[in-house]
């Protein structure tokens, strides 16, 4: 059974208020995970303490020390308990030109430490509209799965389509369905049935307490990763809320 995850990636900004989450986190049946910038990891990290809310990463690098000025080792990350780290999102990917092959190197690294990484993957605009969307993100899922073996269970996915994300176009809860449906398929061929239909697979790109309902009822839909609407605390404890109500 999987159980539904409402996740709030913050970016580069700090959300406004977090008791409402804490308390939305308490009284629904739902997982909420929330990911400040590393900076504020140890001030919400106390902030929580006592919650239901997980706190995690939106990156890290692939190496546990060395000459990488800038970044932040997985290590680093354990050191304040911190399990879940976002990989590979499509900012990374595209304005910080990430390649598949370092998202690989992360994904092994945050396995290896028996971290819970979610995965992004998505396509872009010019992808989609030129019927390229499914290849492209079978290549992303291809690349960034290979070669793991090891604590399977640990692996979030989150499909993202680049065209969707802060422009208030969210996808139809029909294509989304469509497109984590052959998610699915393909963790399938890579991991096996099994493993796939325990798998997690969340969706993001204009998440909102709108359209959150419609996009949870689908069969393969598990939650929602949530940029701008978990920013403020009121509206992502409706999200929560939403999530705790299709959850059951
Ligand atoms: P928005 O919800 O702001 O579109 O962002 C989605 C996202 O990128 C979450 O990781």
């Amino acid at each position: 059974m999987r159980r539904i995850l409402i996740a709030g990636n913050w970016k580069m900004n700090v959300i406004d208020n977090i008791l409402p989450v804490a308390r939305a986190a308490e009284e629904n049946r739902v997982d909420v995970a929330v990911f400040p910038p590393f900076v504020y990891l140890e001030r919400i990290i106390n902030e929580l303490k006592g919650s239901k809310v997980v706190v995690g990463a939106q990156n890290m690098h692939h190496q546990e020390s060395g000459p990488y000025t800038g970044e932040t080792s997985p290590k680093f990350l354990l050191e304040m308990n911190v399990k879940h780290v976002i990989i590979g999102h499509s900012e990374r990917r595209h304005v910080f030109k990430e390649s598949d092959e370092e998202i690989s190197l992360k994904m092994k690294k945050a396995l290896s430490l028996n971290m819970n990484p979610i995965l992004c993957v998505g396509e872009t605009e010019s992808e989609r509209l030129s019927n390229k969307h499914k290849s492209s993100v079978e290549n992303q899922l291809k690349i960034g799965l290979g070669g793991i073996e090891n604590n399977l269970k640990n692996i979030i996915i989150a499909y993202e389509p680049v065209w969707a994300i802060g422009t208030g176009n969210t996808a139809t809860p029909n294509d989304a369905e469509e497109m984590h449906s052959f998610i699915r398929e393909q963790i399938s061929y890579i991991f096996g049935r099994n493993v796939a239909s325990e798998m997690i697979v969340l969706y993001g790109g204009s998440v909102n307490e709108e359209n959150v309902k419609d996009l949870l009822r689908k069969d393969n839909i598990d939650g929602a990763l949530v940029g701008g609407a978990s920013l403020k605390g009121d509206k992502f404890a409706k999200i929560i809320e939403i999530g705790g109500k299709t959850n059951i």
